[in-house]
């Protein structure tokens, strides 16, 4: 039984949906409802040839203790009446933990897909989910090495662990000749040249004071160059409230479906994010990333890909530098992150399927 909830988990799940049910697993997907929006959660499905939800908890939004017991209860209810042999979660968003704790308790075992990223960030509420998710899990999929060192690290027994690969890469690498920029340019009348943002983290969009400074640096970089930015639902009143789009070439839209967005951002000079996954698909893109973050749980980006972290005063001087043909971003390793070759569901059927 697959549990997914928000966003990024559709992405991660659609190749190991797939690949399972190329292995002929009878599989059951539990949508917990935490996103719920078209565009944020149906949209991926129609995408992504996900299969539709067995069944949709409509959790919604919360608090988090709102939003964690409402799941909790929910699974509860679906894992006690379907009894699955397995529950699979996805990265570290909140359904994901509260899937691990009542499997847990149920004693029904968890596979954790995207196991061991570390921030070593305590403020960001994903980082307390992944580990806790991870003590909870039985079987561990690492996206990269770092993070089978991490689970090491805390004692987690290493015939526990799977190093797979990257299923979100799986869905970007099989979606390549979807991605068409000419015809996305035509159909959203995009300029020649453009940066694409993304921004949700609480710690840039919850606080007034810092979505103006944001808003206010994003406007010196539209003065060089056009920026087109699907905003994400958590920081739309917040930056409308402070004027984002009030400048000419600032282009705000409402939050894209996937093989829009990832087209939006192949198409980019660069992008503004503070996005997980964006930080990855940046990667094996090449599209220079600049991340407004202090840290990162994907340093792989870094070593092997486009991304850097900045803080919001130096991304007019890194746009202009990339506008001029340099790349800040330059990766220390030339090679894309080790299995990152669009087989990693595979791996991971391969694997349950020996069980
Ligand atoms: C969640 C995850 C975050 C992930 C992000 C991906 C947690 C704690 N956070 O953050 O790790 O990076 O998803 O996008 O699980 N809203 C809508 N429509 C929707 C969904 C949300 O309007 O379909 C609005 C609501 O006002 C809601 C707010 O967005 O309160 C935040 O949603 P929530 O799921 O709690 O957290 P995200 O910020 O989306
Ligand atoms: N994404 C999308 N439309 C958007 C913004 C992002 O389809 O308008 C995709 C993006 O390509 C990636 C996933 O959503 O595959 C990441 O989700 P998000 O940034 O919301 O979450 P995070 O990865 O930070 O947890």
């Amino acid at each position: 039984m697959h549990i997914v909830g928000a966003r990024p988990n559709f992405v991660k799940a659609a190749p190991v949906v797939s690949a399972l049910e190329a292995r002929g697993v009878r599989q059951a997907v539990v949508h917990t409802g935490q996103h719920y929006d078209d565009r944020m959660s149906a949209v991926f499905f129609r995408e992504l040839g996900l299969p539709r939800p067995d069944v949709d908890l409509g959790v919604g939004s919360g608090s988090h203790a709102e939003q964690t017991a409402a799941l909790m209860v929910g699974l509860e209810r679906e894992f006690t009446e379907r009894a699955p042999r397995l529950v699979i979660v996805y990265g570290d968003v909140n359904s994901t933990l509260a899937a691990g704790l009542v499997a847990a308790k149920l004693h029904i075992p968890v596979a954790h897909v995207e196991a061991g990223l570390r921030s070593f960030d305590w403020s960001m509420p994903e980082e307390v989910n992944r580990r806790v998710t991870d003590q909870l899990s039985d079987i561990l999929f690492a996206t990269s090495p770092e993070a089978v060192g991490h689970l090491a690290h805390e004692g987690v027994d290493v015939d526990r662990i799977h190093l797979v690969g990257n299923p979100m890469i799986d869905t970007l690498l099989g979606n390549l000749d979807r991605f068409d920029v000419g015809s996305l340019r035509t159909r959203l009348d995009l300029p020649a040249k453009y940066v694409a943002a993304t921004l949700h983290r609480p710690a840039n969009v919850d606080d007034p004071d810092t979505v103006a400074r944001l808003a206010a640096r994003l406007h010196e970089v539209a003065d060089q160059v056009d920026v087109v930015m699907p905003v994400h639902p958590r920081g739309a009143a917040a930056f409308e409230k402070a004027g984002l789009a009030d400048h000419p070439r600032m282009r705000l839209l409402e939050p894209l479906g996937y093989i829009d967005f990832v087209t939006l951002v192949r198409g980019s000079a660069a992008v503004v994010t503070d996005s997980g996954g964006v930080q990855e698909e940046t990667t094996i893109l090449g599209v220079p990333c600049l991340t407004l973050r202090p840290n990162t749980e994907r340093p792989v980006t870094i070593t092997h890909g486009t991304n850097r972290l900045v803080v919001d005063s130096e991304l007019p001087g890194l746009v202009s530098k990339i506008l001029a043909g340099e790349t800040p971003g330059t990766p220390a390793i030339a090679d894309v992150p080790p299995l990152w070759d669009g087989h990693a569901g595979e791996r991971i059927a391969a694997i349950l399927a020996d069980r």
